[in-house]
């Protein structure tokens, strides 16, 4: 494998209502990030995987993670792109190509984060998966008021993982000003061009209560 996969996994999970830090809320007895990690050590391309994790449970991740795939475990930070930078600068030496994949999408089919690296391998420095938007998207003001309808078919959802040269990446964070949501985000402010390929509806972001009951559903029917 010529991979490296950062996966942030240190956020609370306020949305998904009170309890555990998100990546370790159960989904069908095991935690999210235990699914997450399992597919991502299932992709032919992944050579490496570090996860950033709550600071109170880093050992804890390190025990649960054992069984599943070698691991690196680092704390992670305030906000998500604090824990991918941490998790950047544990990376090994070797992998050219890193990846960073939220724990929240543990459904991720092995087969995306093979597609993603393959983009990146055929030459594209930045790579994220995305989909269609469905809904009609508004654009509103403070009070609510519509302000404009926004031109649907020139919209993508943006999911994870999204894959760079790890130079890119490394110049990108080393960058960073203002936090972003993704870190295509910042590579893009570094004038970087961002490729798309097409995401996976199994690659949901698990965030709110009705996600985890869909995502419990697709895990029954299958596995
Ligand atoms: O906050 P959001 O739902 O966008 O988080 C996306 C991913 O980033 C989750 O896997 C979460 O655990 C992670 N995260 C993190 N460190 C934070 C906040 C979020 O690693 N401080």
């Amino acid at each position: 494998g010529d991979v490296a996969v950062l996966v942030p996994a240190a956020g609370a999970g306020v949305r998904l209502g009170p309890g555990r830090p998100k990546a370790l809320r159960l989904l069908a007895g095991e935690p999210l990030l235990v699914h997450a990690v399992r597919r991502l050590a299932a992709a032919p391309s992944v050579h490496s995987i570090v996860v950033a994790a709550p600071i109170a449970e880093v050992a804890g991740v390190r025990a649960l993670l054992a069984p599943i795939a070698p691991v690196t475990v680092v704390p992670g930070g305030a906000e998500r792109q604090a824990s991918v930078a941490a998790a950047l600068a544990a990376v090994p030496a070797g992998p050219e190509i890193v990846l960073v994949h939220d724990a929240a999408r543990a459904l991720t089919p092995p087969a995306l984060v093979e597609s993603v690296a393959a983009a990146v391998r055929a030459g594209h420095e930045a790579v994220i998966p995305v989909l269609p938007v469905v809904d009609t998207i508004k654009e509103v003001d403070t009070d609510e008021m519509v302000r404009g309808t926004v031109d649907r078919g020139a919209l993508r959802a943006v999911q994870t993982p999204q894959g760079f040269r790890r130079a890119v990446l490394t110049a990108a964070h080393a960058a960073a000003v203002d936090a972003l949501t993704d870190d295509a985000g910042l590579v893009e402010k570094q004038g970087v061009p961002v490729h798309c390929v097409p995401g996976s509806e199994h690659a949901l972001k698990i965030t709110r209560p009705f996600d985890l009951a869909l995502a419990e559903h697709l895990l029954a029917t299958a596995p």
